[in-house]
């Protein structure tokens, strides 16, 4: 009798503290859900921001794919590129295009390394037009007086 009355069943009538119990667990987990959902957002923020970080230098990637006349771009000028060429180079101009200019504003950077970089995409995609449009936007001199240090 007496453990009955503790419980608060009497008469059938439902136990109080489980009705009051119940809603509040639920509040608590719906908290530690959201919390949970802001740490996975704030991690997905930091790690996408960090994805927008060359892992190539401007210099590595002048040497690798633009000096001298034997050079992936150079080839690529010539209308000789392969498949393999074209995606290397979409690789690269992506790269350049995350880096930072050592000198000269960044719109100008951003325009002229953009640009290269659609003209590689476009190559990949095999599209008409591509081959001009890289030609026109892999100009050594005129991205060099803005943006090469002396
Ligand atoms: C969109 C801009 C841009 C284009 C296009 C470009 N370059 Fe460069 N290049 C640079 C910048 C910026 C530097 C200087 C990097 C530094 O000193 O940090 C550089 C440096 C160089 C260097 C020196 C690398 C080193 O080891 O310091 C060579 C060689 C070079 N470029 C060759 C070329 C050639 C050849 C072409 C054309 C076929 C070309 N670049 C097209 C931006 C460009």
């Amino acid at each position: 009798m007496k453990r009955r009355g503790r419980l608060g069943f009497h008469r059938g009538e439902p136990n109080p503290k489980i009705l009051v119990k119940t809603p509040r667990l639920s509040v608590t987990t719906a908290r530690v859900a959201i919390a949970a959902l802001t740490l996975v957002a704030a991690g997905c923020a930091s790690s996408s921001s960090s994805a927008t970080k060359p892992s190539l230098s401007i210099e590595h990637i002048m040497e690798d794919g633009f000096k001298g006349k034997e050079s992936l771009s150079a080839r690529i000028a010539k209308g000789q590129g392969s498949a393999e060429d074209f995606k290397k180079m979409a690789f690269l101009t992506k790269e350049l295009a995350l880096n930072q200019p050592p000198k000269g504003d960044l719109a100008s950077w951003t325009e002229k390394t953009k640009a290269l970089k659609l003209a590689a995409e476009d190559l990949v995609a095999g599209k008409a037009g591509a081959l001009d449009a890289y030609k026109s936007a892999v100009n050594c001199k005129a991205c060099h007086s803005v943006h090469k240090p002396d």
